[in-house]
């Protein structure tokens, strides 16, 4: 790394505790750029059921997988700190969202070939002014050099909760115990998996979010980009 390389702020965790608000609202504030990298696994996802249909990850070739992945054509448009993504044009930002893609992607990401091959392609965010980059190993693997590592967390309960009004707000329904049963499960994967498992930096400020609101945490992060970054 040269001392021009553009500064990245890593924001870690498991899932449904909130980093992709809190991403774009530090993103928004700095005037930086956004990387979703949990969006890149339920891309992937996403194209592997469309390649094959009803086919369970763990029967498919492992090299295939990481081919899609490599392959993927997909952009990101930006746009006042909202974020659409397009694959191959289309416009698939909330067909990605749902439960069944996220455990499928969860799947995937366990496959160390399919990491490799979304490696470059994450790297590759990080232009100048700076960027906020949200995930799983952002710190611990993608942006080791990050001038600020930031490991979220909240109980499996409360984020389960933080879920269910969300869904409820959207007008879907929901049961408050299969989302908790789900979340552990996804925790479960992305903690034990062998390549790049979710853990929180050696060098990561841990910020617990169970009682706290986006405004609280956002302002959390901002005191410690002031702090050590801006
Ligand atoms: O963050 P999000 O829920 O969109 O991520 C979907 C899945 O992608 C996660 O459950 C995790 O398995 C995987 N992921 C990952 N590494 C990242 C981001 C996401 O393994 N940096």
């Amino acid at each position: 790394m040269t001392k021009t390389t553009p500064p990245v702020i890593c924001l870690d965790g498991p899932s449904g505790v909130g980093k992709g608000t809190i991403c774009l609202a530090v993103a928004k504030k700095l005037g930086w750029h956004i990387l979703d990298s949990g969006s890149l696994y339920r891309i992937t996802a996403l194209q592997v059921s469309r390649d094959f249909p009803d086919q369970p990850v763990d029967s498919l070739d492992t090299a295939k997988l990481a081919e899609i992945a490599k392959n993927l054509n997909v952009t990101y448009e930006e746009n006042n700190g909202e974020l659409a993504i397009l694959l191959d044009g289309e416009d698939i930002t909330q067909q990605i969202r749902n439960e069944q893609i996220g455990a499928k992607a969860s799947q995937i990401a366990a496959i160390p070939e399919v990491r490799e091959a979304l490696l470059a392609r994450q790297r590759a965010f990080l232009v100048a002014p700076g960027l906020v980059a949200d995930g799983r190993d952002m710190g611990t693997v993608v942006f080791p050099q990050a001038v600020l590592k930031i490991y979220l967390t909240a109980t499996p309960q409360e984020r389960a909760q933080r879920r269910y009004k969300q869904l409820k707000e959207k007008g879907i329904d929901a049961n408050l115990s299969a989302l908790v049963e789900e979340l552990r499960l996804r925790d479960d994967r992305d903690m034990n998996r062998k390549t790049a498992p979710l853990k929180p930096a050696s060098d990561a400020i841990i910020i617990d979010t169970s009682s706290l609101n986006i405004e609280q945490v956002t302002n959390k992060v901002m005191q410690l980009v002031s702090q050590r970054v801006v």
